[in-house]
């Protein structure tokens, strides 16, 4: 719809907990294709190819075969339409456009529902390295692939559910929620039988963290661990300090699975541990250096 203007519809900025960030209309919007300027399937080309070159090797096997499954191209910007057509087959999921990073809850809806939002607008070419929210390389080449494994999609979906519930109970568990999400969907590593892999759509979608979360000796890896993990603070705007490690998306499902309100009820109680912490109890993959670490407060 070439009607459509090219650049994103930003409501209004807000200062939140989380600092300035953009508020954008909530409706859900058709891609406008046909706005996509020769810059912007160029942005998407290099940072594909990019990202392609970097993954093989150190992105999940399961990850690589469903992005190829799905008939994602260096050539243009996908055609969301045409990737539900495959999608939809596939899972149940389909892609909804949006203009940027949405409410919670209407996030967790989408996602119970099997919709997963795509940012519609891509980065400038002067961002290639670096944007502090999500922009459709991220959506799209970062978290969309995975949709297409059967485990992992029932999983997204049961987070969305999930999320749902939270919100209902309280900021708190919304919380510990949101480190569960960051720590697998986002920053996620999986144990093949050759070694560590990135599933995490923060990382694949980034050539900086693609490298360090695996070869870089200033991180923790560690055995994903449930409550662990709700207790865990993050870092938005460097690399992470701790990468958890899940043996299979099966082992992520079934971890999941029990209902969380007890275990909120519980953490209630329970400090958080800082980013960088390795516990007695942890399964350690690695102890990081902590080399480089910032000392500034985790998020
Ligand atoms: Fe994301």
């Amino acid at each position: 719809m070439s009607s459509q203007p090219a650049t994103p519809a930003r409501v209004e900025h807000q200062q939140t907990d989380k600092g300035y960030v953009p508020v954008y209309t909530t409706a859900v919007v058709e891609q406008p294709w046909d706005a996509y300027t020769a810059v912007d399937h160029n942005v998407w080309a290099q940072l594909f190819e990019r990202q392609r070159k970097l993954l093989v090797g150190r992105a999940s096997d399961e990850f690589l075969v469903a992005q190829d499954a799905m008939g994602m191209t260096p050539d243009a910007i996908p055609k969301f339409a045409e990737l539900n057509n495959i999608l939809e087959k596939a899972t149940g999921w389909t892609l909804v456009g949006v203009e940027g990073l949405l409410p919670e809850l209407t996030f967790f809806e989408h996602l119970a529902n099997r919709r997963f939002p795509v940012t519609w607008w891509i980065r400038k070419p002067e961002q290639l390295d670096y944007l502090a929210e999500p922009d459709l390389f991220h959506d799209l080449f970062g978290h969309v692939p995975l949709l297409m494994n059967p485990v992992f999609a029932d999983y997204m979906a049961a987070y969305g559910r999930g999320g749902v519930k939270a919100h209902g109970i309280g900021p708190e568990a919304l919380v510990n929620l949101t480190r569960l999400y960051w720590y697998t969907v986002e920053f996620g590593l999986i144990r093949q039988a050759d070694g560590l892999r990135i599933y995490g759509s923060g990382i694949v979608s980034s050539k900086g963290e693609s490298i360090h979360c695996l070869e870089s000796d200033a991180p923790n890896r560690i055995g994903f661990d449930l409550e662990r993990i709700m207790r865990t603070r993050y870092r938005i705007d460097t690399f992470q300090k701790t990468y958890f490690v899940i043996d299979s998306f099966e082992q992520l499902m079934q971890a999941t699975q029990p209902d969380f309100a007890p275990i909120y009820a519980r953490l209630a109680q329970a400090p958080s541990y800082p980013a960088g912490t390795v516990l007695e109890t942890d399964r350690v993959f690695h102890r990081g250096s902590g080399e480089g670490w910032p000392d500034d407060a985790d998020f």
